[in-house]
């Protein structure tokens, strides 16, 4: 069976301090979870304390977004090597807000993507359509050019490593959530170029994340899908109940 992996995007929220609050809740909240992986991804400023908060508990550390060059005269960015000091697991590479507002292009998340793999860190690669390319039959080739662009030149032990997420853009932050019926149709369609581009082995193993509007309310319709593999929370991962219901969603399972 996949990986169940619940992770929470706290995107540009919570201070240093708050951070440090919800981590300790979340920590608390999901200590009696076994099977289900359970990630945090803090702003950059919070990370190495929120670090501090997990170090030795069943909850990983993501971070939202990495570089691809080692060190140097990039203002803004941080490198795979500081995420790996303070003890972080997944990096989140090609978050939709990443694409829409922030330049990032295929071949950027294809050397972020590198980058991860190679410092011994996994990725979650963030696919997506918005409304205008699904509703214009785009679907499948905008995910396809996303797959085969992020997955450029990456062996199939790298690509084992790897973590798929899919959120459409119009149910990100929205409300609007996908009905089970489309994410699952989806999430195969997701599954099958994988297959296509590395067999049936890799892609029945990487675990493909729902995320767009997932809430306690509907986690677990989502989450009972043959293709959901877990989720990828942003407003509900903002507080320890709203969070720990979904995960307990993925756990039962
Ligand atoms: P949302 O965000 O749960 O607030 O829709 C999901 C995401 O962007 O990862």
């Amino acid at each position: 069976m996949r990986q169940y992996i619940i992770a929470g995007n706290w995107k540009m929220n919570k201070t240093v301090s708050e951070s440090v609050t919800l981590a300790q809740g979340i920590v608390a909240a999901v200590k009696n979870i076994k099977k289900t992986e359970v990630v945090i991804a803090p702003t950059f400023l919070a990370a190495a304390k929120v670090a501090d908060v997990v170090k030795g508990t069943n909850v990983k550390l993501a971070l939202q977004d990495i570089h691809w060059k080692d060190q140097g005269a990039f203002t803004g960015k941080i490198s795979v090597d500081m995420a790996k000091e303070i003890g972080a697991e997944y990096i989140i590479i090609g978050h939709s807000e990443q694409r829409q507002y922030f330049h990032e292009t295929e071949e950027t998340v294809n050397l972020k993507v590198k980058k991860t793999l190679s410092a011994g860190l996994k990725p979650i690669i963030c696919i997506g359509e918005t409304l205008e390319q699904r509703n214009g039959g785009k679907l499948e080739s905008v995910l396809r050019t996303q797959i085969v662009g992020a997955y450029k030149d990456i062996s199939v032990e790298d690509a084992l490593k790897s973590v798929i997420a899919y959120e459409p853009v119009w149910a990100i932050g929205t409300g609007v959530v996908a009905t089970d019926e489309q994410a699952q149709d989806t999430q195969a369609f997701v599954r099958s170029v994988v297959k296509e581009i590395y067999g049936e082995k890799v892609s029945e193993a990487i675990s493909i994340q729902y995320g767009g509007s997932m809430k306690p309310d509907n986690a677990a319709g989502l989450l009972a899908q043959k293709d959901i593999d877990g989720g990828l929370i942003g407003g509900a991962a903002l507080k320890p109940d709203t969070f720990f219901a979904i995960i307990a969603a993925a756990e039962a399972r």
